[in-house]
Order: structure tokens, then C-alpha cells, then sequence
């Protein structure tokens, strides 16, 4: 690990002298108190190793040897944390990174937007609805979807709900790993229960096939089993927006003379929230997590550049990775320029897509959906314009279900806007559903695999 000057001017703290956006105004500042002092006492969701480990993995993503795959809801609710939802979330996050590391030929790093992921930002503070104005749904953390007083009144205790529930997601997750739900040597484990579209799903099984194949022609040979194939890593992430929250769970780890934010992997800075002085930047500066800032049409190649230097003033490898969420209306005028900037600070990042936020449209209906043709050509503009650029895309970031909802329009199986009303259960942005993210992640694959020359690394991986 190389060694990081200590901050000096930096405190868990420092950040409530700026301006803090997006906070939700609670009615009781002693509840409030008393649940960010029980939270602050709690044992940790991660470790720093792991975290340490993780930015080593996102280092070398950066170099082109690995690919991240960060997807997962928009916003967990207290409601889906149950067994099966968090299962199927895991399995098409594991899918989807089989068929992407048969694709691109390198390890995929994995990272869930889950074990968290319960605070959201919002464009507007309160919601009228028949002449009604209530504050609005800022995540399961901060109140509650239902449209009365009660369940829009920010409640402090749910903070302490939302840490019980990220800890029992990421205990059950651990569990499934480690007890071998990824384990390749049971191709049976990656069955496609839910895939109903023909070719799609033979077009999966030869996939699965072949790499049971490749490892059984291995082990064969070498007379050893591949280990590495019966565990895998797992890493959560969810955007650091709820400062006092993030605050309680940031701990100085003695060892590493550090202060990390211990409730998740790879916090991520909102688009709404990078504001180079506001108080979402202070906080992130200071904590030794890596760390994404979502990187939108509003932003200018000044302000990234700023970013860059007030996150990640010693140019550490694998801390800073922008998720570019341009929209596929934006993403050819604007990402160029933005890669250039990067490149003229010296610094690097990772570079991912986002294909999802920018691309959010609402239908006459009024129905938030995205089109599954916009978010396919995001990705494959994103791949192009980075290599253009002697850039590299070294990621997505995709909002997801593993369950068959109907929220984004398009896909194999042609979901249409009729067919929203059907299953639309997001009480926040469309996700794919798992059939739709499986095939966004085999197209992603099949492209890589056409475009493919090995040994080529990108001009700014110095
Ligand atoms: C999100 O990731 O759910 C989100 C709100 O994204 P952004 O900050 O890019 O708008
Ligand atoms: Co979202």
C-alpha cells in the first residue's frame, strides 16, 4: 500500500461546516441524535482490508486487467429484504459477470448497489399530490413511501432500521458465496429459471457450457481443482448521501492510520451532491475508501478536474472511478471532452457508464421508464468513444432486479409501454429486470468479443 500524507484538517465532522444538500429535515434533533449515536456504536458492515483489496482490484481496472460490474436497485426497500429478492439480485449480478468475463477475457469485479443502498436524492423537496403537499420519499432510511403525513415525516429510527437490514443483506450474501452459490463447478446453480426468451437462453447455456468446459479441460490436465472458481468476491456500494449516517459508521482504523467508511466498500458521490464545496466533497475527501463520483451533462470538464484534485490529490491508483451518466442524447458531445480533461490533470480514474440515469424518460402515460435500445447504445458508445479517445471504459453501472418486472421498454422479449403497468414496482427509477440485464450483459459481452485485441491498453495508463 503506498503510504497517504494524513489529512490534517479533516474530521468525520468537517463536512457540517459546508453546505449539505439533499439532507432530509427531521422534526426531533434529540431522536435524531440518539439514533446517529447508537449507529456510530455498532460493529461495521465491512472491514478496511476488504476495502483495500478493492481498490487494488479497481487499480487494476484502471490498467485495463479487470472490469468492474456495479448494478443493482435504485433504491433498496426495507420490504424487499427477504430471502428470495436478494438471491435472484445475486444470481443475474453473477450472470450477468460470467457472460461479461467470457466476453471481455478478464476478471469482473463485482459490486452490488445493495447492504445500503437506501437514501436517494430527489428534485424537488416536497411531492403534491390533489392539492396535498407532503415532504417527498427520500428512500427507506429517511421515511416512507405511502402518501400520508406519518409516512412522509423523516423518521431517525429508520436509520438504525436500514443499518439492521444492510447487515442482515450482506450476512446472507456472504453466506451464499461462501456456501457456493457461485461456484462454477455447479453449472446447475446457474440456471435461468426465470428466462423465457428461447435464444436468449441458449445462447446463456453455451456460455455456462463452455467455461465448465474450459475448467474441466484444466483441471484435467493440471491435475488441480481451479479454486478460484468456487468463491468469488462480493463487494456492496450505495451512493454517500445521508452525511450523518455516513458520518457514524466512519471509523479510524489504527492499523492503517486511516479513517474509512466501514458501512460499505465504494461509496459513491450522487450527481446531485458533487458540488467541488459542498459538504458531500468534504466528506468523501477524507475517507480511504475508493471512491465514484457520477459524472452528468451539467457537470464541466473544470469542475471533474477539480474533483480530481480535491478527491485524489496524490493520484492513488484505484480511488477515484467516474460513472459517466451522459444519456445517449449527450454522451457523444460531451465525453470526449470530459476524457481529454482527465487526461490533462496527469491523474487517473476508472471510467464506467452509467446507461441509466441519463437516459429516464416519462411516457404520455406519465410512467418513468428507459428504453432498453437507449441504454444498449450508451454502452456501445461509451466502449467507442473511449477507445477513440486512447481512453478504455472499465465498467457499468446498471440499475437491476432479478425479478420480472416491467419497468424499462424494450429488451428480447419486446416489452412495450402497455406493458409498464404490469409489473412496475420501482417506487423510484426503472430497472432492468433480469432477463433484460442478462441481455444488455451478452450484448456488451459479444461486442467486446468482436472488437477484441488482446494486449491493447489505453494510452492514459501510464
Ligand atoms: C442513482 O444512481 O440512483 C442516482 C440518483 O444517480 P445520479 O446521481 O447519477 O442521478
Ligand atoms: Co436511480
Amino acid at each position: 500500500m503506498s503510504t497517504i500524507p494524513a489529512l490534517t484538517n479533516w474530521h468525520p465532522v468537517t463536512w457540517q461546516s459546508r453546505a449539505a444538500t439533499q439532507q432530509p429535515k427531521y422534526g426531533d434533533p434529540k431522536a435524531l441524535e440518539r439514533a446517529v449515536a447508537s449507529l456510530s456504536r455498532l460493529p461495521p458492515l465491512v472491514v478496511s482490508w476488504e476495502i483495500e483489496a478493492l481498490t487494488a482490484k479497481l487499480a487494476q481496472a484502471q490498467r485495463g486487467e479487470q472490469f468492474l460490474l456495479q448494478g443493482g436497485d435504485c433504491a433498496e426497500s426495507f420490504e424487499d429484504c427477504e430471502s428470495n429478492n436478494i438471491a435472484r439480485r445475486l444470481k443475474i449480478l453473477l450472470q450477468m459477470s460470467l457472460v461479461l468475463l467470457q466476453g471481455l477475457r478478464k476478471p469482473i469485479i463485482r459490486v452490488g448497489r445493495f447492504a445500503g443502498q437506501y437514501a436517494k436524492p430527489r428534485s424537488a423537496d416536497t411531492e403534491t399530490r390533489d392539492g396535498v403537499t407532503l415532504p417527498c420519499y427520500r428512500g427507506d432510511n429517511v421515511n416512507r413511501p405511502g402518501f400520508t403525513l406519518l409516512e412522509r415525516a423523516p423518521d431517525p429510527e429508520l436509520l438504525l432500521r436500514g443499518y439492521e437490514r444492510a447487515s442482515l443483506t450482506l450476512n446472507f450474501v456472504r453466506a451464499l458465496i461462501d456456501g457456493g452459490f457461485a461456484d462454477l463447478h455447479h453449472p446447475e446453480y446457474w440456471d435461468l429459471g426465470f428466462l423465457r426468451h428461447a435464444p436468449l437462453r441458449d445462447a446463456y447455456q453455451k456460455i455456462v457450457d463452455s467455461i465448465a468446459e474450459s475448467m474441466d479441460f484444466f483441471e484435467s490436465m493440471s491435475g488441480q481443482r481451479v479454486h478460484a472458481a468456487t468463491r468469488v468476491d462480493f463487494y456492496t456500494s450505495h451512493e454517500g448521501l445521508h452525511l450523518l449516517s455516513e458520518q457514524a459508521q466512519t471509523r479510524y482504523i489504527e492499523r492503517q492510520k486511516r479513517w474509512y467508511n466501514l458501512s460499505t466498500h465504494m461509496p459513491w458521490i450522487g450527481m446531485r451532491t458533487a458540488d467541488i464545496d459542498g459538504a458531500h466533497v468534504e466528506y468523501f475527501r477524507g475517507i480511504a475508501n475508493p471512491v465514484g463520483v457520477k459524472v452528468g451533462a451539467s457537470m464541466s470538464a473544470e469542475w471533474l478536474q477539480q474533483l480530481i484534485q480535491v478527491l485524489n490529490p496524490q493520484n492513488q491508483p484505484g480511488r477515484l472511478t467516474f460513472i459517466h451518466r451522459f444519456g445517449i442524447k449527450d454522451i457523444e458531445q460531451r465525453l470526449p471532452g470530459m476524457i481529454r480533461a482527465v487526461r490533462a490533470t496527469g491523474s487517473q480514474v476508472l471510467w464506467v457508464c452509467d446507461p441509466m440515469h441519463g437516459n429516464t424518460e416519462t411516457t404520455s402515460g406519465g410512467v418513468k421508464t428507459r428504453r432498453f435500445d437507449n441504454i444498449l447504445g450508451e454502452v456501445e458508445a461509451a466502449f467507442r468513444i473511449h477507445e477513440a479517445e486512447g481512453s478504455m471504459l472499465g465498467g457499468v453501472h446498471i440499475e437491476l432486479t432479478g425479478e420480472d418486472v416491467t419497468e424499462c421498454i424494450g429488451g428480447a422479449r419486446g416489452l412495450t409501454e402497455s406493458d409498464l403497468v404490469r409489473a412496475y414496482k420501482s417506487q423510484v427509477d426503472p430497472r432492468l429486470n433480469a432477463e433484460q440485464a442478462l441481455e444488455l450483459a451478452m450484448l456488451i459481452a459479444r461486442r467486446a468479443a468482436s472488437g477484441h485485441r488482446p494486449g491493447k491498453s489505453p494510452r492514459n495508463s501510464a
